[in-house]
């Protein structure tokens, strides 16, 4: 009985071919621990993608990997039980070799690689989308990582469609599969295109079809419908949400019962929270994190309402958008839904 428990349950980043898996996506900025932590509590995400950690002119130490991701020491689980991978960016081989091994001696269980950021100054430095434009680098860097960490460590490669036309993926992505790839995710735009519409994915199921390695679709997968068009334009079965996650709370969830994820398990997917739960639960988590991890609550927060309200539907960003503690922000939370007046 125990064990066939323990057998439903997922302690690693991993994705099975024959599972349905929804992953948080990784978002600079905003998806830092506590909300990793916060998110995890739905139980609606199979795992997340930590932040990306970039490699430049040295491996990135242990020591760097337990403070920005600092589940890593807790055997890559949030507080809530949610297993998290590593994500790296960066154009060395060795380099980013050496950095995978040192996430791994820090205590990381499954690697991402990155070449999906289109920011100017990484791209500049040779990182993310930039080494779209080299198939063969994509190869490189991901068997340079998978030949470093030992063979039970997933190392998984996200995308984008290509840097400036959408017919670049199926090159970049048999050269990802060629170096060993445990699975590909694909966001459905280019670099030029950097977050305009639209999305494209149906080459993502094309690729799906070129590989044999487990696609994950990406992007503006906003609401439960567009989850359902794109698993039939895809024919995937693994999914990554990331700004709609956040801008609307319940689709996790509606979307994650409908995979199935978690069936059998006890507990299974917990309710939608309504928003003031939701900031308190992320401020324990604040608490929880509080001198391990960078404090970036407040800009993090800023951010996740900013996607609420633009994409969402929260109608009280506006009122919190200029202040700068924590504190003050919560307060202000709490009185613009009405909660002080309810007490
Ligand atoms: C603010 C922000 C930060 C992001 N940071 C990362 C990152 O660190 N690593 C990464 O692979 N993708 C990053 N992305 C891309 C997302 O993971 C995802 O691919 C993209 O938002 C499309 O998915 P969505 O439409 O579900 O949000 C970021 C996106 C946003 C909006």
């Amino acid at each position: 009985m125990v064990a066939a428990l323990f057998a439903t349950m997922n302690f690693q980043a991993r994705i099975d071919p024959e599972k349905p898996a929804l992953a948080l996506a990784p978002m600079d900025g905003i998806t830092d621990a506590p909300m990793r932590a916060l998110q995890g509590e739905s139980r609606a995400f199979s795992f997340a993608v930590s932040e990306f950690v970039r490699v430049s002119t040295d491996a990135i130490p242990p020591k760097v990997f337990r403070r920005e991701i600092p589940e890593v020491e807790a055997g890559g689980l949030t507080p809530t039980g949610m297993p998290v991978q590593v994500q790296i960016l960066g154009g060395d081989p060795e380099l980013m070799a050496q950095s995978a091994l040192n996430a791994i001696q820090a205590g990381a269980t499954s690697i991402d690689i990155n070449f999906g950021c289109p920011a100017p100054t990484v791209n500049r430095h040779d990182g993310g989308a930039t080494i779209l434009k080299y198939p063969c680098r994509v190869r490189d860097l991901v068997r340079a990582v998978r030949d470093a960490v030992p063979a039970e460590i997933p190392v998984s490669a996200k995308v984008r469609l290509g840097w400036e036309s959408i017919d670049d993926i199926y090159e970049n992505a048999a050269m990802a599969e060629e170096g060993g790839a445990s699975w590909l995710t694909i966001h459905a735009r280019t670099r030029v295109q950097g977050y305009q519409p639209p999305v494209y994915w149906s080459p993502i199921g094309k690729v799906r079809e070129q590989l044999s390695i487990p696609v994950v679709a990406n992007g503006d997968i906003w609401t439960f419908e567009d989850y359902l068009r794109c698993r039939e334009e895809t024919g995937c079965m693994h999914f990554m949400i990331g700004r709609s996650a956040l801008a609307n709370p319940s689709l996790p969830y509606q979307i994650a019962q409908e995979m199935g994820i978690r069936e059998g398990e006890i507990g299974g997917i917990r309710e939608p929270m309504d928003w003031i739960r939701l900031f308190e639960r992320l401020n324990t988590y604040v608490e929880f994190y509080r001198g391990r991890t960078p404090g970036r609550s407040v800009a993090r927060l800023k951010q996740w309402l900013n996607l609420a309200a633009r994409f969402g539907g929260f109608e009280h960003f506006d009122a919190v958008k200029r202040l700068d503690s924590l504190d003050e922000l919560m307060e202000k939370l709490a009185v613009e839904l009405g909660v002080l007046a309810r007490a």
